[in-house]
C-alpha cells in the first residue's frame, strides 16, 4: 500500500516506473512471506510501533515524507533484519527466500538513498525543515518501538515480544527487571561482530547523507537523547556488494 501511494505521489515519470516496480515486489513478498509464515507453528501478531510508523507514512502530504517513511527508514530495519536473519537462520528455505528479497530490498532503500537526496537539495527551506521534522518524528515512534537507540529496551509493549518471551518460558516481568539490573551495571548485550544495527549503520547515516537532518532538527534529536550518526561506511560497503550481487544475479 506504501509503495502504491509512492507511486501516486512522485512527480515525474521515471520515479512513477520505479515506484510501479517497488509495488510489483512488495506484493511478491507479502505473498513468499505469507506462504512462509503459515508453515510456522505461530504466527505473531505486527509490532504496534512498525504499524504506528507504517500509518503515519501512507498519508503523508509529500511524496519525499513517504519515501523517507518506506524507503528509508521501514526499509532500513528490513534490511538490516534481512542481513542478520540471513547469517543466523538454519532454515534453507528461509535464507534462499531471504537472498532473493534482500537483491529488492537494496534496491528499495537506493532508491530512497538517490532520488530524495536530489528533491532535498532543490527544496525551499520551510519545506526541508517540514520534511527534517517528519524524519526527526518517525525516527523518535521507532525508537519508541524499539526501545532506545541501541534497541536494548525491553520492548514490552509489543505484544509478539511479550508472547515470544512466554513461549520461551521466560516471565515478562523476571526479563524487564533482570534488563534493568543490567542496564544499571554497565552490561550492554553483545551484539554479533559482523551483525548490521539497522539504526546506527543504514538509516541514520542515509537520513544524515540525503539531507534530511538539518542544524534545527539536529537539536531535537540531541534534547530526545537520540544519536546522529553519521558514519556511511556499512551503509556504502553493502550499497557495493548488493550492486555486485544483482550484478552476478
Ligand atoms: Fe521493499
Amino acid at each position: 500500500m506504501t509503495a502504491a501511494a509512492l507511486t501516486h505521489a512522485v512527480p515525474d515519470y521515471e520515479g512513477k516506473l520505479y515506484a510501479a516496480t517497488q509495488t510489483m515486489d512488495e506484493a511478491r513478498h507479502v505473498e513468499v512471506f505469507e506462504r512462509y509464515v503459515r508453515k510456522l507453528g505461530r504466527i505473531y501478531p505486527m509490532a504496534p510501533g512498525l504499524k504506528a510508523l507504517i500509518d503515519a507514512t501512507l498519508p503523508a502530504d509529500h511524496w519525499v515524507k513517504i519515501a523517507i517513511g518506506m524507503n528509508m527508514v521501514v526499509e532500513g530495519l528490513a534490511l538490516g533484519a534481512f542481513h542478520n536473519m540471513r547469517r543466523q537462520t538454519n532454515c534453507r528455505l528461509l535464507r534462499s527466500v531471504v537472498e532473493l528479497v534482500l537483491r529488492d530490498e537494496s534496491r528499495h532503500v537506493a532508491f530512497g538513498n538517490v532520488y530524495v537526496g536530489h528533491e532535498i537539495a532543490s527544496m525551499h527551506a520551510d519545506d526541508r525543515e517540514d520534511v527534517a521534522q517528519f524524519a526527526f518524528e518517525t525516527i523518535r515512534s521507532m525508537m519508541g518501538m524499539t526501545g532506545g537507540p541501541g534497541g536494548r529496551g525491553p520492548r514490552l509493549r509489543d505484544p509478539a515480544f511479550v508472547q515470544a518471551l512466554e513461549d520461551a518460558g521466560i516471565d515478562a516481568h523476571d526479563f524487564a527487571l533482570g534488563m534493568k539490573e543490567a542496564l544499571e551495571q554497565g552490561i550492554r548485550p553483545d551484539q554479533e561482530p559482523d551483525a548490521i544495527h539497522a539504526y546506527r549503520d543504514l538509516m541514520m547515516p542515509a537520513l544524515v547523507r540525503v539531507g534530511a537532518v538539518t542544524p534545527r532538527t539536529r537539536e531535537l534529536y540531541e534534547k530526545e537523547e537520540i544519536p546522529v550518526y553519521e558514519d556511511a561506511g556499512v551503509l556504502e560497503s553493502l550499497e557495493d556488494r548488493d550492486t555486485d550481487e544483482i550484478a552476478r544475479a
